[in-house]
């Protein structure tokens, strides 16, 4: 079980010592919310910003791209040395390009579908994918209310990872608090992505903490042991 907090939700004014802090919390992974403005109504942060806090933890940088043109910017953060990219199969016709590039980076590639669009439109790329990230709250912005009909999809996630033998992580992004963390891990998901649930907590440690007992318990009975290998959880380098 993949625990990834969102800087998104962290101190604006400070995200170096909060790299540091949710690294000496015990996440597992860094998301990271890069929004331009176009592809969703909100503007976060980018490369330099990723390239300014990489020195801060070894986490594995996990980052969410919530573009119109993410072709212009994965060289810039395979450069600040994120580990994996996670782009939107809304682009429709170039993800494929898309996760050909991804990889010529030597980057982990991650899918991610909105709340509205058919999990169907994900299986032509499952062979070729490290990460699926199943939007539970339509992106743009944290903090939003965890959207209960998206739950079948981490379902057809799940049952397709074993039907076909695959070993890609299903991860789950929006709305994550305890109770709906345990609701995602009992539909088959295994990566956590969670930012005011787990910052409004008087202690970050023991929120992670929690979310990772909560979604151990409720893990799918043999989800995650057939012929799955999870990815390296630390910083490869950039
Ligand atoms: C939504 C982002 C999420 C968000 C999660 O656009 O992709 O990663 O930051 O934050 P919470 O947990 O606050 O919904
Ligand atoms: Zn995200």
């Amino acid at each position: 079980m993949i625990i990834a907090p969102s800087l998104l939700a962290a101190d604006f004014g400070r995200f170096a010592s909060e790299t540091t802090r949710i690294e000496k919390a015990g996440a597992d992974w860094l998301h990271l919310d890069i929004m331009d403005g176009h592809f969703v109504p909100n503007i976060s942060f980018g490369p330099r910003v990723v390239k300014t806090i990489r020195p801060f933890a070894k986490l594995f940088f996990d980052t969410h791209l919530m573009c119109s043109r993410p072709e212009i910017l994965l060289e810039p953060f395979a450069e600040a040395g994120v580990d994996q990219m996670n782009i939107h199969v809304e682009l429709g016709e170039q993800v494929t390009s898309l996760i050909w590039k991804i990889r010529q980076l030597g980057k982990k590639v991650g899918l991610a579908i909105n709340p509205p669009t058919a999990i169907s439109h994900i299986q032509p790329y499952l062979g070729q994918i490290d990460s699926v990230l199943i939007m539970t709250v339509n992106p743009g912005f944290g903090g939003q209310e965890f959207i209960h009909e998206t739950l079948p999809k981490i379902q057809q996630a799940h049952a397709w990872r074993r039907e076909h033998k695959l070993s890609y992580r299903i991860g789950v992004d929006g709305g994550i608090n305890f109770a709906t963390a345990a609701e995602c891990a009992r539909a088959g998901a295994d990566t956590f992505i969670s930012g005011t649930s787990l910052f409004e907590q008087r202690s970050l440690k023991a929120a992670i903490a929690k979310m990772r007992k909560i979604a151990d318990k409720n893990a799918v009975a043999n989800g995650l042991d057939f012929n799955h290998q999870p990815l390296p959880t630390g910083h490869a380098g950039a």
